[in-house]
């Protein structure tokens, strides 16, 4: 059944949703990124802010044109890389009931940027030297336990998983779910490439109850849909 939340379930709480795909600056006119739309975070806004939410959505690099249709006491902060998304999720935590992490944050940035356009140098090729990026989540989770204030708060993360010879999809999402201690875990099936830019999206909630890790059905639908499923969820947690 299509669960569904009650305007002014999420009514006097903050929330924070990272959104968009990070790019990892190589010189002032070039990056490494990836094809994250920002839709399915501006969906979650959209569906936090009509529960009666107060939302703060940080975004990376999402087209001016998608943000427009937000309500306008969604607070927006744009953000480009891995780095300025660590940083102003970290300065949003302190005052956030619930973070979703929805963003598609590069694994790895350009181990150096330069300042100038970095020119060709005979007929070569190129060897790019990549770092590893932090992990954002990892973080705020590891930082919420350091704070007895923040305790109360809900940290969801996201996953797009594809399964291989010996690990399905979803044993790579529920291993997922434990490494990253959060407490909700969206499964994104992207083994038939529905994810990316589409409209419609094929999820699975991970979450725990009592110790006990637990998968929620699989629920297909737009984008507007799973956040509402995954808005009402969140409420879930709160009330329990
Ligand atoms: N995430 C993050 N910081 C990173 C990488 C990921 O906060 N450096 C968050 C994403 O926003 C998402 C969740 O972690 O909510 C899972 O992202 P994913 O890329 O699936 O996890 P990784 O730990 O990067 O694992 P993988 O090696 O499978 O990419
Ligand atoms: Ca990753």
């Amino acid at each position: 059944a299509a669960a569904t939340f009650a305007r002014g379930d999420l009514e006097g709480r903050h929330i924070v949703i990272s959104a968009g795909g990070t790019r990892e600056p190589l010189d002032p006119v070039r990056f490494l990124g990836n094809r994250s739309s920002g839709k399915q975070g501006i969906a979650l806004a959209k569906a936090a802010h009509a529960a009666g939410a107060h939302v703060e959505l940080v975004a990376a690099n999402i087209d001016t044109g998608l943000l427009s249709v937000l309500p306008a006491d969604i607070t927006i902060t744009p953000v480009e890389s891995t780095l300025e998304l660590q940083e102003a999720m970290h300065s949003a935590q302190e005052r956030a009931d619930a973070i979703i992490m929805a963003a598609a944050v590069a694994d790895y940035r350009p181990a150096e940027t330069t300042d100038s356009k970095m020119k060709k140098s005979g007929d070569e090729g190129l060897t790019l030297r990549l770092v590893q990026n932090p992990d954002i989540l990892r973080g705020l989770v590891d930082e919420r336990s350091r704070q007895t204030g923040l305790s109360q708060q809900i940290i969801v993360g996201f996953a797009a998983e594809t399964g291989d010879a010996d690990t399905t999809a979803l044993d790579y999402a529920r291993s997922k779910f434990l490494r990253k201690g959060v407490d909700l875990l969206v499964f994104n099936d992207v083994s038939d490439d529905r994810a990316f830019g589409h409209d419609d999206t094929k999820v699975q909630i991970i979450t725990s109850d009592r110790g006990d890790v637990t998968v929620g059905e699989e629920f297909l639908g737009s984008k507007d849909h799973v956040s509402q499923k995954v808005i009402a969820t969140l409420s879930d947690k709160f009330t329990h």
